[in-house]
């Protein structure tokens, strides 16, 4: 491979699926890694196969679905191994990542082991793996806090074992840029076999310093960088593949690196993964944000009109970031429609275009302008794959300034119709309340966020739900005309996630 290119490494359904709320099912996981492998990436982590079988299944899943490299997790121990060799094999191009932690901290409290026991541990663990597997990620576990000369003897240790990537976590996001570019070109410069393996970074963002790692760590000779989509992850999450991609892309100049991912697809994916995952994106989020190619300031605006290059760095149609245009009206056909939606990149099986259409005519009867947003928005909706043990029947809501709410709502479940009249203080408390009796459940309301898209008069409602039971939090979402509406399809979705939710993780 070309010595300036760049390996997309992304860990969104392994690291980013650690972010609290977050449980994706296996359709969702499937339908994000093919929208990654469209966005470019090289490898896709698909998650920690010995976790959960719910992990298992989805590398297997995920390694079957798609063309690219798929690794899966594992920790030092055989078992661990042998289960993710069992998920990943039948990829086209199958990766072990095996981690161990060689901070004193970790090693010390959480290990409880010696420098040589782990030093052992991680060269035999790397050395068995590679009798299953040709492709071998190592990671030192909390690299960047780790005694630099034992760093380098686990490195030469587990390059001679048959590890082909070598992978330098900054695990609590505690470096800054200079330090850790530093410690990339220390690294290449005290480990005598590391031009046998590729340097990988994988930077979390503790300090907002994930994307400034990740970049000095490539200027001094990383070639493998781990990001998630929207920088979703553990804690302040890892670092954003978008931002680092439109990084290297804007300033080629400087940093002259090559990468294979197709800008023109990160607003969807980004938006996508935002859906699926129930991770808004923040307003200011570079890239992606609704805000980053908005102009504010009259001064600004004139500018842009004048020519776009006086405030903007980068065009919005780089990223994909398309003009919200008219597509379709209440008298297109199923054919115009499924047609459109194929332009937008989205290739749905006949029942699923189905059922989008219908949400759509009954949506075009209500809003005058039915615009890309409003059918993505749709078809995210009728993506999930949740099973609905609880689906909605009718509601009726009467809520006044001064009054109480009173709501009656009917739910179906299984063959059974539940119907209940509540009044309370405001609609959603009443809403919720009356929710929770029929569902028969005390779920905790962790969060509740509701907004337009697109912004404007003629918006729909997306809410997001967050409940609580058991400790696990549970995230459903809706998109409809009608905000209560939306926000009982939100909550039921969550219901629905919990009460369908198998995959108790036993390891992380
Ligand atoms: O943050 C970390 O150290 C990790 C490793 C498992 C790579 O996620
Ligand atoms: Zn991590």
């Amino acid at each position: 491979m070309d010595s300036n290119r760049v390996i997309v490494f992304d860990t969104t359904l392994r690291d980013g699926e650690q972010t609290p709320g977050v449980n994706l099912n296996l359709s969702e996981k499937l339908e994000i890694a093919k929208q990654l492998e469209l966005l470019g990436v090289d490898i896709i982590e698909a998650g920690f196969p010995a976790a959960s079988n719910g992990d298992f299944q989805a590398v297997q899943g995920v390694a079957s679905a798609v063309k690219c490299s798929v690794a899966a997790l594992c920790r030092c121990v055989r078992t661990d191994i042998d289960r993710g060799w069992e998920a990943v094999k039948e990829a086209k191009k199958p990766r072990l990542h095996l981690f161990l932690a060689t901070s004193e901290i970790h090693m010390k409290y959480k290990l409880k082991l010696s420098p040589d026991a782990v030093f052992e541990q991680a060269v035999q663990c790397v050395r068995y793996a590679k009798t299953l597997c040709e492709d071998i990620e190592f990671s030192c576990e909390d690299a960047s806090r780790t005694d630099p000369e034992f760093l380098y003897k686990v490195l030469e240790g587990v390059i001679d074992a048959g590890a082909t990537t070598v992978n330098i976590p900054d695990t609590v996001g505690y470096k800054i840029p200079n330090e850790f570019g530093n410690l990339i070109a220390e690294i290449i410069k005290n480990v005598p076999n590391i031009s046998r393996a590729v340097v990988s970074v994988h930077c979390h963002n503790d300090l907002g310093l994930a994307v400034g790692n990740t970049l000095a760590a490539l200027q001094n000779g990383a070639r493998q960088m781990e990001t998630t989509v929207n920088g979703i992850g553990e804690r302040a999450g890892n670092c954003s593949v978008e931002e680092v991609i439109m990084a290297l892309t804007t300033r080629k100049d400087i940093l002259q690196l090559n990468h294979n991912i197709d800008t023109s697809a990160i607003f969807r994916t980004s938006k996508r993964i935002s859906k699926l995952t129930g991770v808004p994106i923040n307003v200011c989020k570079p890239i992606v944000g609704d805000n980053a190619f908005a102009h504010e300031s009259g001064i600004h605006q004139h500018g842009v009109l004048t020519n776009p290059l006086t405030y903007e760095i980068m065009t919005p149609q780089s990223v994909g970031k398309q003009e919200s245009t008219l597509v379709l009206g209440k008298l297109s056909g199923r054919h115009a429609f499924s047609a459109h939606l194929k332009n937008l990149g989205y290739d749905l099986s006949r029942e699923k275009i189905d059922e989008a259409f219908a949400q759509f005519k009954e949506l075009a009867d209500k809003k005058k302008r039915i615009t890309d947003e409003d059918l993505e928005a749709i078809v995210l909706n009728n993506t999930a794959n949740v099973p609905e043990v609880y689906k909605l029947e009718n509601f009726e809501l009467r809520t006044s300034a001064n009054n109480l709410s009173e709501i009656s709502i009917s739910v179906k479940c299984g063959d059974q119709i539940i119907s209940t009249t509540l009044s309370e203080n405001g609609p959603i408390t009443t809403t919720y309340e009356a929710l929770e009796k029929i569902t028969d459940g005390k779920w905790e309301l962790a969060s509740y966020d509701i907004r337009a898209i697109p912004e404007g008069d003629d918006a729909l409602g997306e809410v997001i739900v967050r409940l609580r039971k058991n400790d696990k939090l549970y995230t459903g979402q809706s998109v409809s005309h009608n905000i209560i509406e939306a926000s009982i399809l939100a909550y039921l979705d969550s219901v629905n996630r919990a009460l369908t939710d198998t995959d108790e993780k036993q390891i992380i």
